[in-house]
């Protein structure tokens, strides 16, 4: 069977069931099976693969046709510039994640590709103390840890699994001697009195009855206690903005992720609280990140 063939019978195969982009999905899926980038695959359609290497790639081909998202097959995925490790325990990152990545480097003092010049800063320091509420695979924890080299981050997760892949996250890219990982339910008040310059946070946000709505690749795949979020999908959001004062140093800042149509209800639980408040959009011009401002620098 040649690499050409073996495109084709995967093609066929994820039109049928109905993979988006089928072609794409066929060449990268045998260009990490190949262990080749794609422009080879593309300029090799007679090459033919050690017999091994088919059956792989026939079963990863497979495993997409059940619409498993494509990073669970590899067990990695790119965010900013590092690759994670990732597993059906830990939300795969998202692109929009990748925008309150860059949003807290901007906030500590550095110059990441995509910032919003109206986002304050925090006042210059020699270390900074960053919680990231739900680290998940550790994408925001890491990725600023590893780029803010004054940054000292507790890494919070309700799942231990969760928590294992972000350790590992965390060692792949050398920052574990910067990163506290603390196992603990966020929702629960008597957690963590420790203070905070900057807390971030992709939490969960999706209203529990949307979950059946949302595509199988994500509902049948990604776990279910990274996605829902109670009846309004707003329940962090309450608990950040309840908490925020005993969390965060006089001068320090919440930045969270929130879904597409959650900004200004987000917006509102903080300015309720007497905090000063932004939005970031994200690249399509959505609400994407609510920013508030310690209550104590008011004072
Ligand atoms: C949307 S995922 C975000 C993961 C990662 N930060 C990212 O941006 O890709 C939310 C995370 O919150 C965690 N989580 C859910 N409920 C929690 C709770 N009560 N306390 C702490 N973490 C919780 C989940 O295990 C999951 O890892």
């Amino acid at each position: 069977m040649t690499i050409g063939n073996l495109l084709k019978e995967a093609i066929k195969y994820l039109k049928v069931k109905n993979v988006e982009d089928p072609s794409y999905e066929a060449g990268l899926l045998l260009s990490y099976v190949l262990e080749r980038d794609l422009s080879y695959i593309y300029a090799h359609p007679d090459e033919v693969p050690d017999h091994q290497l088919i059956g792989k790639y026939r079963a990863y081909i497979e495993r997409r046709g059940r619409h498993e998202p494509f990073a669970y097959i590899t067990g990695e995925c790119g965010f900013l510039d590092l690759t994670f490790f990732v597993d059906r325990n830990v939300l795969i990152p998202r692109e929009e994640t990748e925008i309150l990545a860059q949003s807290a480097l901007w906030a500590l003092g550095k110059s990441p590709a995509y910032f919003d010049p109206k986002i304050p800063r925090l006042p210059k320091k020699e270390s900074y103390r960053v919680l990231d509420v739900g680290t998940g695979s550790g994408c925001l924890a890491v990725s600023i840890a590893r780029h803010c080299g004054s940054a000292f981050v507790d890494a919070l997760d309700i799942s231990g699994d969760a928590i294992a892949i972000a350790r590992r996250n965390a060692e792949r890219h050398s920052v574990a001697n910067r990163i506290e990982f603390i196992k603990a339910d966020f929702l629960n008040v008597s957690i963590n009195t420790r203070k905070y310059d900057l807390v971030v946070s992709n939490p969960p946000y999706i209203p529990e009855n949307d979950i059946p709505h949302l595509s199988d690749s994500v509902k049948n795949y990604e776990p279910y206690t990274a996605l829902a979020a109670g009846k309004d999908g707003l329940i962090f959001y309450r608990a950040l903005a309840e908490r925020a004062s005993s969390l965060l140093f006089d001068q320090g800042m919440v930045m969270a992720e929130c879904g597409y149509d959650q900004g200004e209800k987000v917006r509102k639980l903080f300015s309720e609280r007497n905090m000063e408040t932004y939005i970031i959009k994200d690249l399509a011009g959505i609400d994407r990140i609510v920013v508030a401002l310690s209550p104590g620098r008011f004072c």
